[in-house]
């Protein structure tokens, strides 16, 4: 098991996901998040929102499911939902989109309901880490192409330039209180309405 299923694990398990009946699912990808509360007798209808084909149709197929191959912006939920979750989509999103989410994710969501989302984030140490490991990794494929140290590159890059605290100042301007939770190398951020 990677670092990154741990992490969604952590995500189902604090959000408590499987005991809700109605769940967005923002930046779902290939639907990773589900295959982790597939299990949930509670689960009534599940909202998966990605803007690529290629990622929705690799999601598994069932009929709790419903997917909207679109932008964030562009979705609106058939009924309010007890719960928001989302796992490593944040750090691809702009200052505005992140904005945009967080406006999302209040309309979305029930009175009371909750949002709990996960992604890669570094402290000062870590980012020395990464940084080291970053400039390795540009050194070697450099040297001999490897399209899995540059799948890595871009990955960490993009976790490179994440900025907690553009998402932290977004959401607080639409709920009152959120939590930050630090993990290594990871933040969760949750709240609710
Ligand atoms: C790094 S993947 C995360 C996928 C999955 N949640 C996981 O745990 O691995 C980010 C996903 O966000 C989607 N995405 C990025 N920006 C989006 C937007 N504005 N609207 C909808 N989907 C978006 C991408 O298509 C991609 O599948």
């Amino acid at each position: 098991m990677g670092y990154a299923t741990f992490l969604r694990k952590r995500l189902i398990k604090l959000s408590d996901a499987k005991q809700k009946e109605t769940v967005v699912d923002f930046m779902s990808g290939q639907g990773d998040l589900f295959d982790l509360m597939k299990g949930s007798t509670k689960l009534r209808r599940l909202n998966q929102v990605d803007f690529s084909k290629q990622m929705i149709n690799r999601s598994e197929k069932d009929n709790r499911v419903e997917n909207f191959c679109d932008d964030i912006t562009s979705f609106e939920p058939s009924e309010k939902v007890d719960l928001v979750i989302s796992s490593f989509g944040l750090k691809t999103l702009s200052e505005q989109e992140i904005n945009d989410l967080a406006y999302k994710t209040k309309s979305s969501l029930k009175d009371n309901g909750e949002f709990y989302f996960i992604e890669f984030s570094f402290n000062f140490f870590e980012y020395l880490f990464v940084g080291c490991y970053l400039f390795i990794l540009i050194v070697l494929s450099s040297l001999f192409y490897s399209p899995n140290a540059i799948y890595h590159f871009y990955f960490l890059r993009y976790s490179f330039l994440f900025n907690d605290k553009t998402v932290i100042s977004s959401f607080k301007e639409h709920f009152e209180n959120i939590e930050v939770k630090r993990y290594p190398g990871a933040i969760f951020i949750s709240g609710k309405k």
